[in-house]
């Protein structure tokens, strides 16, 4: 595996690669790579000839107040972790390669990114918008691998590749959960054990929403304060929002038809948690 630190040997490699005809798949992360991103890497490794992964914690989506200077950082593991998954490029740039001098440009996804995590963490997603499509400039992958985890993300993300014909597919896969349902994130380590067996009450309250509408609930509404009251029988968590939502546009559904995806955030202690399921009448 090799590890490129710069733009301009970034993109040397992938314009050697394009010359041969390979197909690149990128996996953007920020690092402390656990199970749910080795997901996306072995999907990107099952259908890509050639996987970048880029590991940048990108300053540009963290709020002032946010846990930049504090997101776990841990890159002789991640190195270990990408080698032995057979990934072919590990890109870490420092932050002066993606955000050089006199930079000031930005990508704004305008409807998509003020909803839910937008509304709450102003500029997160100019931010996340900025990154990825210098990333997908930068490579020039076949594909892009994303997790359902951020449902939103992903979202944004797919109409950000349309809009500006970036070119890539973008794939998205399954959360990564723990035995208990726990929706795996770089930030749960920092969760004490109380807290830890508390955050499982965000997956319960989505799966009490779904049963909810598997059960024939098709009111918004309804299904919003089934998922309400599962949460706030959890002392530990404050309540940030549940949301049923159309999972193309993200608008809150009145009546649910064929399709919704429940959004939930929740705070515990000073630790965000979001997480989301996806469901099919
Ligand atoms: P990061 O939080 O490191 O996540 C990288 C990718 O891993 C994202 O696509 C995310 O959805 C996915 N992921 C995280 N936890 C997962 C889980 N439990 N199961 C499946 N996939 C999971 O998301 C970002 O970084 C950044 O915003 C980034 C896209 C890299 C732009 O900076």
């Amino acid at each position: 595996m090799q590890t490129i630190r710069t733009a301009k040997a970034m993109m040397a490699w992938s314009s050697a690669h394009h010359r041969e005809g390979v197909t690149i798949g990128i996996v953007p992360t920020m690092g402390a790579l656990h199970a749910g991103h080795r997901a996306l890497i072995r999907a990107a490794r099952l259908s890509c000839d050639a996987v970048v992964v880029s590991l940048f914690v990108n300053p540009a989506q963290f709020g002032p107040k946010e846990d930049f200077s504090r997101y776990p950082r841990k890159l002789k593991a991640d190195t270990a972790l990408c080698a032995k998954e057979g990934v072919d490029v590990l890109f870490a740039p420092p932050v002066g390669e993606i955000y050089p001098d006199g930079f000031q440009t930005t990508v704004s996804t305008v409807k998509l990114a003020h909803r839910w995590e937008g509304e709450r963490r102003p500029g997160h997603f100019d931010g996340v918008a900025t990154v990825v499509t210098k990333l997908l400039t930068l490579v020039r992958p076949t594909a892009a691998f994303f997790g359902q985890k951020d449902f939103q993300q992903a979202v944004l993300v797919k109409r950000l590749v349309e809009d500006l014909n970036l070119g890539a597919r973008v794939i998205v896969s399954p959360t990564v959960r723990e035995a208990d349902g726990l929706a795996l994130s770089s930030r749960n380590v920092f969760l004490t054990p109380g807290q830890r067996r508390a955050a499982t009450v965000l997956f319960q309250a989505l799966k009490a929403g779904r049963a909810a509408i598997r059960a024939g609930g098709r009111s918004g509404a309804n299904i919003q304060q089934v998922m309400r009251k599962t949460l706030v029988a959890e002392p530990l968590a404050s309540l940030d929002y549940l949301a049923v939502c159309d999972p193309d546009t993200l608008e809150p559904l009145a009546q649910i038809r064929d399709r919704a995806v429940l959004l939930g955030a929740i705070r515990i202690g000073e630790i965000r948690l979001i997480d989301n399921l996806l469901v099919t009448c």
